[in-house]
């Protein structure tokens, strides 16, 4: 992500969603979970996170599979050298998104929480303003739009001419607009209830866009929809994941400066301080462009102290 004012989100926590079997992926998730996958220079994983670090937010529910939770562990550990706390949970099988919220009861509280799909990749440019006033004011949830061409592979939603939800579907097979739901969504406490009393779709999963009827339904969800000058990645599939990593690549290359790397958003929103950097870096290999990248990061902010 890039061009982004840093904002004061302590209110939320966050959940990051990402288990599933990743069957579209197979055989690259025969035996690695999709979410460890990389793309381009990390693991898919960092850029969910990433995208919940840049929201200023630090108190974090990892959940995956039973399989993939020790593997996704070891990576990212309790979260403490990026200074932001992780938790983890296993989910015993892929009974749909919103399962997240019964799972992550204890750790909601009465906390306000954004959850993250764990193969969404963000990357926006002035957009956090925007995010920063809708996301304060949320006496519900908030959805994103963003426009795609293929809508049938999505959660749609239909607005009128000021922008007011008429309808939300998942996957449509004659969907009523272009707009498609991203896996960024953000809730007041009461979702866990709301996801209590969901029945089990056709297709045997609790669905998100179940959920987000709900709070239609009451009149309390909102849309923000994503600029032009946003890009939204999903990496599920073979496609999709080969184009996150040449975007990833393509942004880094032209300007010299990294998507969603989390020691770099850790150190600019506060969560390490300079000290904490550096002793993070040096555990890192020599030889590896990312350690070359991090130590750059701290010889320009020396530089400029
Ligand atoms: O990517 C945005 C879309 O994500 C939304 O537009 C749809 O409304 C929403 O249903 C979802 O659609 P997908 O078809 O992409 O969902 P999928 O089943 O692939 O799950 C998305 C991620 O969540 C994936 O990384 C696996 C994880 N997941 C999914 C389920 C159903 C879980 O960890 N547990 C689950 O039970």
């Amino acid at each position: 992500m890039g061009g982004i004012e840093c904002i004061n989100m302590k209110r939320y926590k966050g959940i990051l969603l990402a288990g599933g079997s990743g069957s579209r992926l197979f055989p690259l998730t025969q035996i690695t979970s999709k979410q460890l996958l990389p793309v381009y220079d990390k693991p898919m994983i960092y850029y969910p996170l990433a995208t919940l670090m840049l929201f200023g937010i630090s108190e974090i529910l990892i959940i995956s599979t039973p399989k993939d939770t020790p593997n996704i562990k070891k990576l990212l550990g309790d979260g403490s050298r990026l200074g932001i706390k992780l938790s983890y949970k296993a989910q015993r099988r892929p009974n749909g998104i919103a399962e997240a919220f019964i799972l992550g009861a204890d750790f909601i509280g009465s906390d306000n929480v954004c959850l993250i799909l764990g193969d969404n990749i963000f990357y926006m440019a002035n957009q956090m303003d925007d995010f920063h006033k809708i996301i304060q004011k949320n006496k519900g949830a908030v959805i994103c739009g963003y426009h795609v061409p293929d809508p049938e592979r999505y959660g749609i939603i239909e607005l009128d001419e000021k922008d007011r939800t008429l309808s939300i579907e998942e996957k449509p097979q004659n969907p009523k607009s272009n707009i498609a739901i991203t896996g960024l969504y953000f809730y007041t406490p009461d979702v866990i209830e709301k996801a209590k009393t969901l029945k089990p779709s056709s297709r045997r999963e609790l669905e998100i866009t179940d959920l987000n009827r709900k709070y239609l339904n009451e009149n309390r969800l909102n849309v923000l929809r994503m600029c032009r000058g946003t890009a939204w990645l999903d990496a599920g599939t073979p496609d999709s994941l080969m184009e996150a990593a040449q975007f990833v690549q393509l942004i880094g290359k032209r300007q010299g400066l990294k998507i969603s790397c989390v020691e770099e958003i850790a150190l600019n929103r506060g969560f390490i301080d300079d000290m904490q950097f550096c002793r993070l870096i040096s555990r890192y290999k020599d030889n590896s462009d990312y350690k070359k990248y991090l130590s750059k990061i701290m010889e320009e902010k020396k530089r400029h102290a």
